[in-house]
């Protein structure tokens, strides 16, 4: 099981889009897949349509109240989610009470590691915060997702600082990546921006780009990753070059052909009686 955080303290930069679409990728290619929403804001379990009722979500599992394998429920696109509600704010608040509150998600994923080849995290736009502490110790990679657009690069190697020192303090430092989204190649601004992230950030980036794709936002407002919207688009063909670079990193070719799991079915559960 490989864990991989999508972050930036910057908003809007198209963290989630890459969450749900890298996953959904991830999942097309046979890969058993969990994406962990830790944003209050629920985007991501939004963008595959889930709405939360009473059962537990994610801040069940950082209080230790529940399993991840209670609480994941399947999704559109052959995957898993943790899903958020808008109180797992409250976590933030609950910290200063409990014992390695930034080692929560760590623990509860540590259980899952048969169950899944590739977990991502889907983070808030913060890097201070107790949650993106929790997906930073969880991680094994994580991933600044940098917007080609204005103040990118400033954004970003302010980012890469804060992140940088916080591995430092690690035990298992996670790796960094860097990923270019919402690259419009018609402006020459944003292409000369690319050439320069590359310049900066050599290796350490994905050299897949993220292009912008109107595709994308209709996707999430349809609550389904792109691969089921549209699999002839460029936002599909974007999200499946990038699982192939990540999927070529080492051995870890495709399991099997995509899994047919019945939406809204509870990682564990015998029945499907509840739905959104
Ligand atoms: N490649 C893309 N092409 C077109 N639209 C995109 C793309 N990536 C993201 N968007 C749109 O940009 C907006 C912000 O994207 P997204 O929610 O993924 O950013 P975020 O970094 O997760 O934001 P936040 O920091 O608030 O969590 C959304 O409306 C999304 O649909
Ligand atoms: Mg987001």
């Amino acid at each position: 099981m490989h864990v991989l955080s999508l972050v930036n303290q910057k908003g809007g930069c198209g963290k989630t889009t890459a969450a749900v679409n890298f996953a959904g990728a991830l999942a097309a290619r046979g890969r058993r897949v969990l994406l962990v929403d830790l944003d209050p804001q629920a985007h991501a379990t939004m963008a595959l349509g889930w709405a939360v009722q009473d059962e537990p979500v994610l801040l069940e599992v950082l209080r230790g109240k529940s399993g991840v394998d209670e609480a994941a429920v399947a999704v559109p696109g052959g995957m898993w989610l943790l899903p958020a509600s808008d109180d797992l704010a409250e976590f933030e608040e609950e910290s200063g009470r409990l014992l390695n509150p930034e080692s929560a998600l760590r623990r509860a994923l540590q259980t899952m590691s048969l169950e899944f080849d590739e977990v991502i995290l889907d983070c808030p736009p913060r890097v201070d915060g107790v949650l993106a502490a929790n997906a930073l110790r969880a991680s094994d990679t994580a991933v600044l997702v940098v917007e080609t657009g204005a103040f990118a690069l400033q954004g970003a190697v302010k980012a890469l600082k804060i992140l940088n020192k916080m591995r430092e303090e690690l035990e298992q430092p996670f790796e960094m990546r860097m990923l270019a989204t919402l690259f419009d190649r018609r402006t020459r601004f944003a292409r000369e921006l690319l050439l320069a992230m590359h310049g900066r950030f050599g290796a350490d980036m994905f050299d897949t780009v993220i292009r912008t794709s109107v595709r994308l936002r209709e996707a999430a407002g349809l609550g389904v990753p792109v691969q089921l919207l549209d699999p002839a688009s460029r936002a599909v063909d974007d999200f499946a070059a990038l699982a192939t670079e990540w999927l070529g990193r080492e051995s870890c070719a495709p399991t099997a052909a995509p899994l047919d799991i019945p939406e809204g079915v509870h990682l564990h559960s015998t029945s499907n009686s509840w739905a959104p």
